[in-house]
């Protein structure tokens, strides 16, 4: 027998992006109707339409004061900076120094992974992220203990282990062992449940040629696996990458020549990029995970969203947790309208909402399976309260129009916006 059910809600979600197929891509129902079964999206549509066609015996949930729109595609965090978030330092180079490495250390012991990441999940699911592409630290067992964690909340989640042969002490792995780590992470958990492998060069920085050519390698021989990087982020990293790299044409150059710019392929900021770069991302079918908070509170500068589209290249948002300051894909996505205003060009709330939906997925290859309302994919939905806090309330109270909504929300929402999480159709978060 299969499980049923139906939501009677607004409803609002993307069947593609805006900027290219126009405001229809947006589809917004004020009286919707989301049927779920067995986890996967059965139907959505106007209630006024679809109810007559439901069977008696479907139980139907009202939410009349809910928005309903797909979980939030997170293309870029760090499971093991979750407790040094909001930790003052320098730059990049600095910050990774001072604060975040200390931090990563602590991973080498399993009870604390786990731990970490009974949090880490749960802070995304608090959020409304249904998925993430994660980096893990250098250790096995600390992607072992996400892992888990989220085949027991059955999530669509992507990670990997830092490959990092030149980190500082305690936190460096070898060319052999990473390998290795990497290989086994790959055959025990990259094809189970809903989760994903992603190969993980920590940065052009971290890793030797050697260990960058052998992640390469692991790619070419996995053609179910992801690769997750830092590219371009600081200009004080753009340079140290260029004494390291002197060969190279330019940073994504240094990752190009060992195979690491593919399709599968998801670099994070991107910020100080060529034209050259950019134009060989779009040809590979390599993505950017655009860390607005991140790039703000480390200084590393405003990306050029507009000029990467331009390029044709596929961006997501992330939210580069804990350089970037919120868990949360809503704050994300107004930090992203903040950074495209500096740009002097502006981000259409419904383009934000749409790199947080259904454009995640898409930098993640998972469009056929997530990040929309379409018929079939997976029930991984959240439903947002437009009068969450006092002044959303004051701010929202008469406005029917959906845009005008979502931008709000962007601005003034966070978790607090956020009043339940579904994970393939059962409920994983509820606010309460
Ligand atoms: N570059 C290399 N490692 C990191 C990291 O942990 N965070 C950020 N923001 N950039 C990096
Ligand atoms: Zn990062």
């Amino acid at each position: 027998m299969s499980d049923v059910r139906a939501y009677r809600a607004a409803l609002v979600h993307c069947l593609d992006d805006p900027r290219r197929a126009g405001p229809d891509a947006v589809v917004h129902h004020a009286d919707g109707l989301l049927l779920v079964e067995d986890g996967h999206v059965a139907a959505c549509g106007p209630w006024a339409e679809l109810s007559p066609g439901l069977a008696a015996d479907v139980p139907v949930e009202h939410l009349p004061d809910r928005i309903l729109t797909p979980g939030f595609v997170d293309t870029h965090i760090h499971f093991p900076q979750i407790d040094m978030i909001a930790a003052f330092s320098g730059q990049l180079l600095d910050w990774l120094q001072e604060k975040t490495f200390p931090a990563e250390r602590a991973f080498a012991d399993r009870a604390h992974a786990d731990d970490t990441a009974r949090a880490f999940l749960g802070e995304l699911l608090r959020n409304g992220t249904t998925t993430a592409m994660v980096f893990g630290s250098v250790h096995r067992s600390s992607v072992e203990a996400l892992f888990e964690a989220a085949l027991a909340r059955n999530m669509r989640l992507i990670a990997g282990k830092s490959l990092m042969d030149l980190g500082p002490d305690g936190l460096r792995d070898s060319v052999a062992g990473g390998r290795a780590e990497t290989e086994t992470l790959i055959r025990d958990w990259g094809k189970r449940g809903r989760l994903g492998y992603a190969v993980t060069p920590r940065f052009a920085l971290s890793s030797s040629p050697e260990q960058l050519a052998a992640a390469g390698e692991i790619l070419r021989a996995h053609d179910h696996v992801w690769m997750q990087t830092h590219l371009a982020e600081s200009p004080r990293e753009v340079a140290a990458v260029a004494e390291a790299f002197p060969d190279s044409r330019d940073y994504l150059d240094a990752y190009d020549r060992f195979g690491l710019v593919t399709d599968r392929s998801v670099f994070a900021h991107a910020v100080h990029m060529t034209d050259r770069s950019l134009n060989r991302m779009a040809q590979a079918g390599a993505a950017i995970a655009h860390c607005p908070t991140s790039n703000l509170f480390l200084g590393s500068g405003l990306f050029d969203l507009a000029r990467a589209e331009a390029h044709g290249v596929c961006v997501g948002l992330g939210t580069d947790v804990g350089a970037g300051t919120s868990f949360s894909m809503l704050t994300t996505a107004a930090s992203a309208c903040n950074v495209a205003q500096m740009k002097g060009r502006p981000l259409d709330p419904l383009r934000a909402f749409y790199l947080a939906t259904l454009g995640g997925a898409r930098a993640l290859g998972l469009d056929d399976r997530i990040g929309s309302f379409s018929t079939g994919r997976e029930a991984d939905f959240v439903a947002l309260d437009p009068a969450a806090t006092p002044l959303l309330a004051r701010r929202l109270s008469g406005v029917s129009d959906i845009r005008e909504t979502l931008f709000a929300l962007m601005v003034l929402g966070d978790d607090r916006a956020v009043a339940r999480t579904w994970i393939a159709g059962a409920v994983a978060h509820d606010r309460g």
